[in-house]
């Protein structure tokens, strides 16, 4: 390469790690993505088949986006001034941080938390002061709280990916309250927890919710993220910093006929809770792991020396799980996606006679 500057910048880049995607196997009970096969895959092809009479593709999606947000303002129940959309909620996080942090804005945020945020920090070299979880993997408030005046941004998934970990209420809202920089709550996952802090947008400014259709709505492949906050930055955030189009039109019309249809979806992730507790009874049960409460559509799992065999065996039997390695002093973690009735029970088997 010619120019200097450009291949220094190239070789800075190549060293990094950036977010290393799932493992493809072909013909296995994809338990490793937190992906939701719970959600009747017929259901999710009749939507898009539904939106074809209306579909004109020739045509940028124009108002397209404005009526998704309608739409979200319904199922939500926050008026559409406050909320926004993306092209997965990963755009939204990469949006917001090339536009309101920088080498110069420290992030408080767990450690572990979502691997692609952790990366997009380190792509942009915003420095990060991570509070790491316990031995009994929660975190400790009183951590965040003593560093919250030295960090610009906090970030916290809530519940937590990987570990399924979520603050009391009272608490994530007092570390709200008293954070004075952005505050950034994923909120992923939070249709399979106890409590959401969405109606703490109408009241602190500086807090912004992240959320998305992958997840309890089973739509990971369309590429639905939204978030809400207050109508001055969403106005900035839809005016000025998002695409024109970040969505396109088959995913904007199947999205408006899946929120329109929300009572299925929250029908599953309120199956999927039930799965997951009888998931962490049946592994407790083993008496071979240490197994963790879970507010997500997953459960982590330690098997110390033994997770590299069980990761591998798994696979032989068709199940794929994510092998995580060390989690804070706890080596040898892996993580279960809560899938279908049928999905969980040959998992459970599975593992049960790795273990006779
Ligand atoms: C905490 C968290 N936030 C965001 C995402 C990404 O969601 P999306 O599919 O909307 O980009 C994930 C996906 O695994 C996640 O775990």
């Amino acid at each position: 390469m010619k120019t200097g500057w450009f291949k220094k910048k190239v070789d800075e880049l190549s060293k990094l790690k950036g977010y290393k995607k799932p493992d493809k196997y072909s013909n296995v009970i994809k338990l490793d993505s937190n992906e939701n096969y719970a959600v009747k895959r017929e259901f999710t092809l009749d939507l898009i088949n539904q939106t074809q009479e209306s579909l004109d593709i020739r045509e940028y999606p124009l108002g397209g986006t404005e009526r998704l947000v309608e739409a979200l303002s319904v199922y939500t129940k926050i008026p559409p001034e406050m909320i926004g959309v993306g092209n997965g909620s990963d755009q939204i996080i990469d949006l917001i941080l090339t536009n309101f942090a920088s080498t110069e804005t420290k992030i408080l945020t767990s450690e572990p938390t979502f691997g692609f945020f952790e990366e997009r920090c380190k792509l942009y070299s915003i420095p990060t002061i991570r509070i790491p979880f316990t031995n009994r993997m929660t975190l400790d408030i009183e951590k965040f709280i003593l560093n919250a005046k030295k960090a610009k941004i906090l970030y916290l998934d809530s519940p937590n990916n990987p570990t399924g970990f979520q603050f009391t209420k009272n608490e994530l809202e007092q570390l709200i309250r008293e954070f004075e920089g952005l505050v950034i709550i994923d909120e992923a996952y939070v249709e399979f927890a106890d409590y959401s802090v969405l109606d703490l947008t109408k009241k602190v400014d500086n807090l912004i919710v992240l959320r998305t259709l992958s997840k309890s709505f089973g739509l990971a492949g369309l590429r639905i993220g939204y978030f809400i906050a207050n109508k001055k930055v969403t106005d900035v955030f839809n005016r000025i910093i998002q695409y024109p189009y970040p969505l396109n039109t088959i995913a904007i019309e199947s999205g408006i006929l899946a929120l329109q249809k929300s009572k299925y979806f929250l029908d599953v992730a309120n199956q999927i809770k039930k799965e997951r507790l009888l998931i962490i009874e049946k592994l407790r049960a083993m008496k071979v792991f240490e197994v963790y409460d879970s507010q997500a559509n997953f459960v982590l799992f330690v098997a110390r020396g033994s997770s590299q065999r069980i990761y591998k065996a798994l696979i032989e039997q068709g199940i794929l799980v994510k092998n995580l390695g060390k989690i804070g002093n706890h080596e040898g973690c892996l993580r279960v996606t809560v899938g279908s009735e049928e999905m969980n029970s040959k998992f459970l088997l599975a593992i049960r006679d790795l273990l006779t």
